[in-house]
């Protein structure tokens, strides 16, 4: 689905990055049949991010869409829309509410998204609700790219080393929203490979969150920061990058099992930036 047009359905698609990311218009996700729904995910795997124009999604037909890419689930870290538990929001107005009050960025650094939790998520997909003017773009990186560039020795000396991931992490570089004791409870920390294997592509990648990473199992500290600042460093050149910039009504899905995000808040003081979220059931990296 990269670059054609389809007379029976005036569905189009164009690619947007060079190595990732491609825009699919004339659909409309509250009607695409099945075979629709298996062409996008076709060309999610392909290209990584996947952007769906045009939609108009009340909570609740926002879910069901995504819930054709797999099982929506709950997280309770970000604000839930009133009609639809399974659909977060993130806002210019987010605040750390039990935390000391202030605006909080939510996903300011480089993460993949819920790789604090023992079983992350494997899709992400955020809805375009009220978009600035300029600014508050979404960028991310191609990690089966950086696999793919690093040494040798280098994907020798990773291979098979796992690290801890927090939600709370010492390494953090982005504040995260303070939860409760029940909360932090359901999240305790959890021990990925650095080198993960898409389950359904087949294909390696980089597993890395530079906000949720804590330390390599068995190197000392400074050892393990030095080596998870590297991986990062290259992870985050220009060249493994996309920026999405925003129009309303966009629909973004990216696989979080290669892929790395960021938000960024440099949008005009005073304008709004609303967007809402799915994210769908994955399994252990392995
Ligand atoms: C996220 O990190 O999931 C949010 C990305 C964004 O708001 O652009």
């Amino acid at each position: 689905m990269s670059g054609q047009t389809y007379p029976d359905r005036m569905i189009h698609s164009e690619k947007l990055g060079g190595h990732m990311a491609a825009a699919v218009s004339g659909l409309d996700l509250n009607r695409a049949d099945t075979k629709t729904y298996a062409d996008l995910l076709d060309a999610l795997h392909a290209n990584l991010v996947l952007c769906i124009r045009d939609q108009t999604l009340a909570p609740v037909p926002f879910r069901d869409a995504m819930a054709r890419f797999g099982t929506p689930v709950l997280r309770k870290q970000l604000a839930a829309t009133p009609d639809c538990a399974e659909v977060n929001i993130i806002s210019s107005e987010d605040r750390d509410e039990l935390g000391d009050g202030k605006k909080l960025v939510n996903g300011a650094s480089w993460h993949t998204d819920d790789s604090f939790m023992r079983e992350p998520c494997s899709l992400t997909m955020l809805y375009g609700v009220v978009v600035p003017s300029r600014g508050g773009d979404t960028q991310f990186t191609n990690m089966y790219a950086a696999y793919d560039a690093l040494p040798d020795e280098t994907k020798a000396r990773i291979a098979d080393l796992q690290v801890i991931h927090k939600y709370q992490s010492s390494r953090q570089t982005n504040r995260v929203s303070k939860r409760p004791a029940s909360e932090m409870a359901a999240m305790p920390e959890a021990t990925h490979p650095l080198v993960r294997t898409h389950p359904e592509t087949g294909r390696k990648a980089l597993y890395l969150n530079a906000n949720r990473m804590e330390q390599v199992v068995g190197l000392e500290r400074a050892e393990s920061d030095a080596l998870l600042d590297a991986l990062i460093a290259h992870a985050i050149e220009p060249r493994f990058q996309y920026r999405h910039v925003w129009r309303q009504g966009d629909v973004v899905i990216w696989d979080n099992r290669c892929t790395m995000h960021k938000a960024n808040a440099d949008y005009p003081e005073g304008e709004r930036r609303l967007m809402h979220r799915v994210i769908v059931a994955g399994t252990a990296p392995v």
